[in-house]
């Protein structure tokens, strides 16, 4: 796959900045992830990148959200490993996540909003001087983002990850990649 031509379909069916660089904190995890297993971080990489790219088309209805996108995925020249990961990460569709990177997917979709929440609450409001500690304190207090999905965090644990690991890698890959993301 061709990463320009990625982002170029991305950004002709995504026009919120903050969807876009949801989805470029998720491609930066997803390689980090790719990385520490010794998988494919191409593979896990696009997948991340694309895998919100049909949010805005279908209005974030939730009946269609991922089918469309795991096809546009799919025109983009994804594999159908990637596609089905894409397609099963919105658990409305009640497909079992089967595939380490189906579960590794759907454990990082949280974390870069839970991330993102705990940088803009610091006085900078950049990522730099974030700790993972903070992150993780922040994931106990339920009332802070309270929409970002815990429980679906936590379920790094059956990709073999503590959430204190999970979220350190992930704060490290997004500190990587913070100008992009504006933080
Ligand atoms: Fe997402």
């Amino acid at each position: 796959m061709n990463r320009k031509e990625a982002l170029n379909s991305i950004k002709a069916n995504v026009e919120n900045e903050n969807l876009l660089k949801h989805m470029l904190a998720t491609e930066a995890i997803m390689r980090a992830l790719a990385k520490h297993f010794g998988e494919d971080e191409e593979e896990w990489g696009f997948t991340g990148l694309l895998h919100d790219i049909d949010m805005e088309l279908t209005g974030g209805d939730m009946a269609t959200h991922s089918k469309l996108g795991a096809d546009l995925a799919r025109e983009l020249g994804a594999s159908e490993t990637m596609a089905h990961a894409i397609l099963c990460h919105n658990k409305a569709h009640g497909i079992p996540l089967e595939t380490k990177l189906d579960k590794a997917l759907f454990c990082v979709d949280p974390l870069t909003g839970l991330i993102i929440a705990a940088a803009l609450v610091r006085p900078d409001k950049k990522l730099a001087g974030l700790e993972a500690e903070s992150v993780i304190k922040k994931f106990k207090e339920k009332s802070f983002a309270a929409r970002v999905n815990r429980q679906q965090i936590s379920q790094c644990s059956e990709i073999g990850l503590e959430l204190d690991e999970f979220t350190e890698l992930g704060l490290v890959a997004m500190k990587r990649i913070a100008a992009d993301l504006g933080l």
